[in-house]
């Protein structure tokens, strides 16, 4: 077994390293760009994907052959650009936001963007706007990155509305670190993990905080 230190992944993976093969593999046209600075100047929190995550999830959609996608937490629209980019003209993301702020800063950032008409954005808490998205399921895949507290019931709406072969994707899988830790948040984000592996082929890549990826069965 390698020790910590590599298990952890941090001997290669350099700043430097990650730098450099984020430029060359998932770099920002305009779209993109605006996308991804949009929170930091209007006063949003600035916990958008990294630039590689999003190429990562443009790249397993594409794969999976994806067209209708449910994404849970928009904040400005960069997640959902990067879904957006593996769809078919016709393909559409639904992407649910809780903060009025943020929908209304992310309907600017889509509308901007060369595939805006893929892109809707549905205000309101998740739980209580994915009841109304299920007649138009089920979904080629499920996007899983708002409140921590409410993965595990994200993730069994996900197993209930995901077709067989479709993708559920979880960010924050580590919840910080604190994944093992005895907190509500913490057993609810482990269910997550549990309650997925039953319903989907799973793994956690071991982004900087966790990604987990599930394929229905
Ligand atoms: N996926 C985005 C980042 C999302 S940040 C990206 O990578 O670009 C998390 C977002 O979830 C925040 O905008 C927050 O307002 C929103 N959020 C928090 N609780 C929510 C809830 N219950 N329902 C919907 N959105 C919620
Ligand atoms: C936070 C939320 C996220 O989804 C993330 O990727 C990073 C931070 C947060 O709430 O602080
Ligand atoms: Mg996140």
């Amino acid at each position: 077994m390698a020790d910590a230190d590599s298990r952890a992944g941090t001997r290669y993976a350099t700043g430097e390293v990650l730098d450099w093969t984020a430029r060359v593999h998932a770099g920002h046209d305009a779209a993109l760009a605006r996308a991804f600075t949009e929170p930091e100047r209007s006063g949003m929190p600035s916990i958008q994907l990294a630039p590689s995550e999003g190429k990562l999830l443009t790249l397993l959609l594409a794969l999976a052959g994806a067209r209708t996608v449910v994404e849970i937490g928009t904040l400005a629209g960069y997640s959902a650009l990067r879904i957006a980019r593996a769809l078919p003209e016709d393909g559409r993301v639904y992407t649910i936001e809780a903060d009025p702020k943020h929908a209304a800063v992310a309907r600017g950032v889509v509308g901007a963007s060369d595939v805006g008409a893929r892109v809707t954005i549905l205000e309101g808490p998740a739980l209580e706007v994915l009841p109304g998205l299920e007649p138009r399921g089920p979904f080629d895949a499920v996007f899983v990155d708002a409140d921590k507290k409410s993965y595990d019931a994200y993730g069994r709406w996900a197993a209930s509305h995901v077709r067989r072969g479709g993708l559920l994707l979880g960010d924050n899988a580590y919840l910080f670190g604190r994944l093992l830790e005895e907190s509500d948040e913490a057993a609810a984000m482990r269910r997550f993990h549990e309650e997925a592996r039953r319903a989907f082929d799973t793994v956690c890549i071991p982004t900087p905080d966790g990604l987990l990826l599930g394929v229905k069965r």
